[in-house]
């Protein structure tokens, strides 16, 4: 117990040393060989169907309970977005406190077995704005789901947000749309939002994702201009889970991200 957290921390120091003096092409081979991987939309919705779904916790994720307090930040009835949400019972936890939630989740399985699973009835209707879409809203809880491509979503659809919860969804997305999906995520925020970002680490030549490796230095590079980040929490996250992935080390990061003040003119 004591040498592997011994082990994190030195692994962490060396990592935040190193990232502080990252350049692009660095970064860049970091990232290399994960780069050209594509999970298709259907594939997502084929481990659904095919109940390969390991990602999804049945209890409340620890980061979370553990980090509420710096989400709220004194805040009640703050409306959350949850992109990737899968079944997640996060939602749900929220709701129960009084908040609204909005997710967008591409499989029609993982939400009806959402408000099953929860003991919850719900509508569901077209997103007229959104082709091909619908929106599947909980009639006692304020918890709205969307079912389609997260990159058809917008603020034009649902506004901007006070809070947002990122567990397996940065990670998730197909690299190559990580500058996509940050320009998305941070048209969603409101001006005090705090986003809550779960990010992870591991080395990506042992393994081809999803999850997909996240450096701290491209946290950075994605939402360094427009944002502050705050690293919360660096866990050790290895579990028997990964090592059959082939893993040998895997960090769970979380950053609370904030807008820059903007000066008003
Ligand atoms: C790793 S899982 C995480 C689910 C949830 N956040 C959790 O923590 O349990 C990623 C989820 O995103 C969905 N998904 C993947 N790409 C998507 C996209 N572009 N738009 C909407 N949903 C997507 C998948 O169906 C899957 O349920």
């Amino acid at each position: 117990m004591w040498a592997s957290c011994f082990l994190l921390g030195v692994r962490l120091v060396l990592f935040q040393a190193a990232s502080s003096c990252w350049g692009q092409e660095d970064v860049n081979s970091m990232l290399a060989p994960q780069a050209g991987r594509v999970m298709a939309l259907g594939e997502w919705e084929e481990r659904w169907q095919e109940d390969r779904i390991g990602f999804h916790q049945p209890q409340v994720h620890k980061m979370l309970e553990t980090n509420i307090e710096k989400v709220l930040a004194g805040r009640t009835a703050v409306r959350f977005f949850f992109p990737l949400c899968g079944k997640a019972v996060d939602m749900k936890w929220l709701a129960d406190e009084g908040h609204s939630v909005v997710g967008v989740e591409i499989s029609e399985k993982a939400i009806k077995q959402f408000f099953e699973e929860n003991n919850m009835t719900y509508s569901e209707e077209p997103v007229p704005a959104i082709p091909g879409a619908k929106v599947y809203k909980s009639s006692e809880k304020n918890i709205s789901l969307y079912q389609c491509d997260l990159f058809n979503f917008s603020s034009s659809i649902e506004g901007q947000f006070g809070a947002i919860w990122d567990r397996g969804s940065l990670v998730a997305i197909n690299p190559r749309d990580r500058k996509k999906y940050a320009a998305l995520i941070t048209s969603l925020m409101a001006n005090d939002c705090r986003y809550l970002l779960d990010s992870l680490l591991y080395n990506p030549e042992l393994y081809k994702g999803p999850p997909f490796f996240v450096p701290d230095e491209q946290v950075h590079n994605l939402f360094g201009s427009s944002c502050d980040i705050e690293l919360l929490q660096s866990v050790d996250a290895l579990t028997e889970r990964q090592r059959a992935w082939g893993l040998d080390y895997l960090t769970e990061n979380v950053y609370l991200i904030t807008l820059k003040s903007t000066s008003v003119l």
